[in-house]
């Protein structure tokens, strides 16, 4: 039994295999629809979700299998005090396999240690969103062809933004990665980041404060919203939450084939003007979500052995 907490649990080799199954479940998703028939996915959302939770129930009930769950921590017996590794132990014996997004760093860790069946991170805290990565990650290679030689611009809140942690994570796994990022200095990557990942492994990067100069170098360009909910007072963030607003006027320094890529929700962003410009890939990345879900929970179930791919 495999769990997936963070990006890194998935080797190069299962990522590429379940991308490219993921691809053909994209062009061909009728071949696939009765794969989890009798089989049951639990979303445990103790956060907010739209994209994530529903992608995931979507996926399941595109392979004919069944969902159960809660999509607040209030609509479950968390509100009573319940303990994830309590609540885990009795989902094992309702699903066969479980999403768990939770606003504590580590939470779905801990429920894997409790788990008998394969528990998924669907985002923990400012930790890991390794669905999102896997998201984005066939948003790039069904776009781009390849996850080699790509210059990736990072803006916005990189500091508390998860998806970018496990994007970088990710990509440096790939040939010829480059990073730019692009924030205010109070939200640059964490340390640890910086340090334990992009020194030691000798990772190309420059970290920017100012969008439009650095445009013309990138292939894709991954916006993010800032994160409200992890600020500690609300005047750093009324501060700092339109440091950077990607609008047309700026579009016009990038290049023809790069792509936008936002995990979404987006708030303020994005300019809604930039939706019509054909380099805006947004909604179709969250399109691409439900295959990479697809993908993931068809590999975990262990039903992936006679798809030839
Ligand atoms: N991208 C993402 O995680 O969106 P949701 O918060 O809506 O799930």
């Amino acid at each position: 039994m495999k769990h997936v907490i963070s990006p890194l649990d998935l080797s190069v080799e299962e990522l590429d295999h379940i991308l490219a199954l993921a691809e053909k479940m994209y062009q061909n998703p009728e071949r696939y629809a009765h794969l989890c028939e009798g089989k049951k996915l639990a979303t445990l959302f103790y956060e907010p979700s739209t994209r994530t939770r529903l992608s995931f129930e979507a996926a399941m009930m595109n392979l004919g299998g069944k969902v159960l769950g809660f999509s607040s921590a209030d609509s479950s017996s968390a509100a009573k005090g319940e303990s994830v590794a309590d609540t885990i132990r009795v989902i094992s014996s309702y699903a066969d396999i479980c999403a768990m997004r939770h606003p504590k760093e580590g939470a779905p860790l801990v429920a894997s240690q409790y788990a008998s069946i394969p528990v998924i991170n669907a985002g923990d805290g400012g930790h890991n969103h390794p669905t999102q990565t896997l998201t984005d990650l066939l948003t790039i290679k069904s776009l781009k062809s390849s996850l080699d030689n790509l210059t990736i611009g990072l803006c916005g809140d990189l500091k508390f933004g998860r998806t970018v942690h496990s994007l970088i994570r990710a990509m440096i796994r790939y040939k010829n990665v480059k990073f730019v990022m692009i924030s205010p200095d109070e939200l640059r990557i964490p340390d640890y980041l910086r340090t334990e990942v992009l020194d030691k492994q000798g990772i190309s990067y420059k970290e920017v404060n100012v969008l439009e100069p650095v445009m013309p170098e990138l292939d894709l360009l991954y916006m993010t919203r800032v994160q409200r909910e992890r600020f500690f007072n609300e005047e750093d963030y009324i501060r700092l939450k339109d440091s950077f607003i990607l609008d047309a006027k700026k579009m016009k320094y990038a290049r023809e084939d790069m792509l936008v890529l936002h995990p979404l929700p987006r708030v303020n962003e994005i300019a809604t003007e930039v939706d019509h410009d054909p380099r805006a890939v947004y909604f179709k990345q969250a399109q691409f979500g439900v295959y990479a879900r697809m993908a993931l929970i068809t590999n975990l179930l262990g039903l992936d052995g006679d798809l030839s791919c």
